[in-house]
């Protein structure tokens, strides 16, 4: 009696050993077809898009603009000092989406602390750390553009750094 039961035993961990293989085995071979695929889902051709030239701006002026499309409205800003994702010369030209993570809201620019403010529930962003919220609801940083300088002193955007408010992709 005692030894069928641990033929029993032996019997139940050797088809657990099988599964486990078969299981790791599967695991290995389909894995890289998954990664492949959430790294295709990821990809996301932006466009190149001219939003001003350097002569254009002045220090703590936001300028309205729009990015990847006219229904993203954002902000373009030269700060003064180099910041983060700053470019230009000063290294210190930075732009934003001004659509609150929250909920939506259109937000606006105070120029005395360089941050976003959000009318809906007060959340605050901070333009200097590469819009990093510094209060409020919201529960994302704020999609900052990424931008390119040419020689000609022309800034362009070319990307986004977090989902755009109210959107499944930032590029429709
Ligand atoms: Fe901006 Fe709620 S919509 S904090």
């Amino acid at each position: 009696m005692k030894c069928k039961r641990l033929v029993d035993v032996g019997r139940r961990q050797f088809l657990r050993g099988s599964i486990v293989g078969a299981t790791g085995a599967a695991a290995a071979t389909v894995l890289p077809a998954k990664q492949a695929q959430a790294r295709s889902l990821a990809r996301i051709d932006y466009p190149s898009n001219r939003l001003a030239n350097i002569a254009d701006l002045a220090v703590n002026e936001p300028m309205d603009i729009a990015y990847p499309d006219p229904d993203s409205p954002g902000v373009l800003l030269k700060l003064g000092q180099p910041v983060e994702g700053g470019v230009g010369p000063d290294g210190d030209i930075v732009a934003f989406s001004v659509l609150c993570p929250h909920k939506g809201w259109p937000m606006t620019y105070n120029a005395e602390d360089k941050t976003l403010n959000c009318p809906g529930h007060h959340s605050r962003f901070d333009c200097e750390a590469g819009g990093q919220q510094i209060w409020g609801h919201a529960t994302q940083n704020l999609p900052q553009f990424l931008l390119r300088v040419d020689d000609k002193g022309d800034i362009y955007a070319e990307g986004v750094d977090e989902l755009i408010y109210g959107r499944l992709s930032n590029v429709l």
